[in-house]
């Protein structure tokens, strides 16, 4: 309910904007970073029908869909040939895709679908290359609402290009492509941008149409690449707005890898970088833990806030660092992030962060206000994060 009041706050903020202006746009699909789930981390090509579904049962049984998780997305492998006529149909794994996005629909879910503007995808699988506007009908067809779309096999071409901008070209003419496919089909999709980083996608996503795009090459299980990836979004949040998000990459929460202090790590990071929260576990063996990570509201609701601004490094001292994220009513999420392997004595005074005289805090994560403080100190635990609210 929350969610879906802030998510009409910014609509309401983005139509208010284009009024303004005298424009007509189309409200973004994504006016705060996507929520939801996909196959690729935990089941790579091990995917199909059944197990989709029960991942959306799972998603509704579990109270993920109640605290905001909306989309359900199949990654890589679902592909089956083309026919005749150059219509592609899914592989054996998936009998009928209209039928499974009619069973997702029901349960009060969306469908994402994965392709590649290559010849290609990742996996090997049939991509888009010379099929945009088709694939595009066919997925309106089936009832997607989200589309990653992943380089892959586009890469060939670009590397033969002869020099950078002629690569650049070739692939922002690709994303721009299956944009205008997708708008043309009437049927709102989030459009997420999958290269990697590549040219400072940062800079150009939003304009070929991205909702969203990978700033970074594949996350794993493991906190040292989490941490790099996570940590390595510095300097991005100018970058983020409503519609238009970095993506650092999908969860692992829940994997088996890290520990929980790891994870929450993890889920703090993630929210205070306002990147979409696409969870990569198997949500149909989640443990209370894993469950308590994913759906702590108070950790969600600074991701999704209203104001849709990415946080950023504060400040740095080895491998402790401060991390802030400005949210609507002018408070801040603060991370207070211990990468070393031992206890760390940290401390934060919010006057650094702008706040004049004693504010309101709270710790998210031991859901504890802390009263009206002038700073915090605390002895985070090796890997683990404070994660605090302060001003609002
Ligand atoms: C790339 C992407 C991954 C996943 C795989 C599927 O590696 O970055 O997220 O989609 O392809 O093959």
């Amino acid at each position: 309910m929350r969610q879906g009041l802030m998510a009409a706050a910014a609509v309401a903020a983005m139509g208010a904007a284009v009024w303004a202006s005298g424009a007509a746009a189309a409200p973004s699909a994504a006016p705060t970073p996507p929520m939801g789930w996909n196959s690729w981390n935990h089941f790579e090509a091990k995917i199909d029908d059944a197990t989709v579904r029960a991942q959306a049962d799972a998603m509704v049984a579990s109270g993920m869909r109640d605290a905001g998780y909306r989309y359900i997305n199949i990654d890589d492998t679902w592909e089956g040939e083309r026919d005749a006529k150059g219509v592609i149909h899914p592989n054996a794994k998936f009998p009928d895709m209209k039928a499974l996005a009619d069973y997702v629909h029901s349960k009060g879910l969306k469908l994402g679908i994965y392709s590649s503007p290559g010849p290609k995808t990742c996996a090997g699988y049939e991509g888009s290359f010379g099929h945009e506007a088709q694939d595009a009908q066919t997925y309106a067809a089936w009832g997607i609402d989200y589309l990653k779309y992943d380089l892959c096999s586009l890469s060939a071409p670009m590397l033969k290009a002869g020099s950078l901008e002629k690569a650049q070209a070739i692939e922002v003419e690709a994303y721009r492509k299956m944009d205008a496919a997708l708008k043309a089909t009437g049927r709102p999709m989030v459009y997420s941008l999958c290269q990697y980083g590549f040219y400072q996608v940062w800079r150009w996503g939003g304009s070929v149409g991205g909702n969203l795009w990978r700033t970074t090459g594949d996350i794993t299980d493991k906190f040292a690449r989490m941490a790099t990836i996570g940590f390595g979004q510095a300097g991005l949040s100018k970058y983020a707005k409503p519609g238009n998000w970095n993506d650092p990459d999908m969860l692992e929460v829940g994997n088996g890898g890290m520990n929980a202090l790891e994870y929450r790590t993890h889920m703090s990071l993630w929210a205070i970088l306002a990147a979409p929260l696409l969870a990569g576990n198997d949500l149909s063996k989640m443990s209370d833990e894993t469950k308590a990570i994913l759906t702590n509201r108070e950790v969600i609701a600074i991701d999704q806030d209203p104001a849709g601004r990415q946080g950023d490094r504060v400040r740095s001292e080895g491998p402790l660092e401060v991390w802030a994220k400005p949210l609507a009513g002018g408070g801040k999420a603060v991370g207070l992030f211990n990468l070393s392997d031992q206890p760390a004595n940290m401390d934060v005074s919010f006057a650094e962060l702008g706040f004049k005289g004693p504010v309101k805090a709270r710790d998210v994560w031991g859901a504890k206000d802390l009263g009206k403080v002038k700073s915090h100190h605390a002895v985070v635990p090796a890997h683990a994060v404070v994660l605090l609210r302060v001003g609002a």
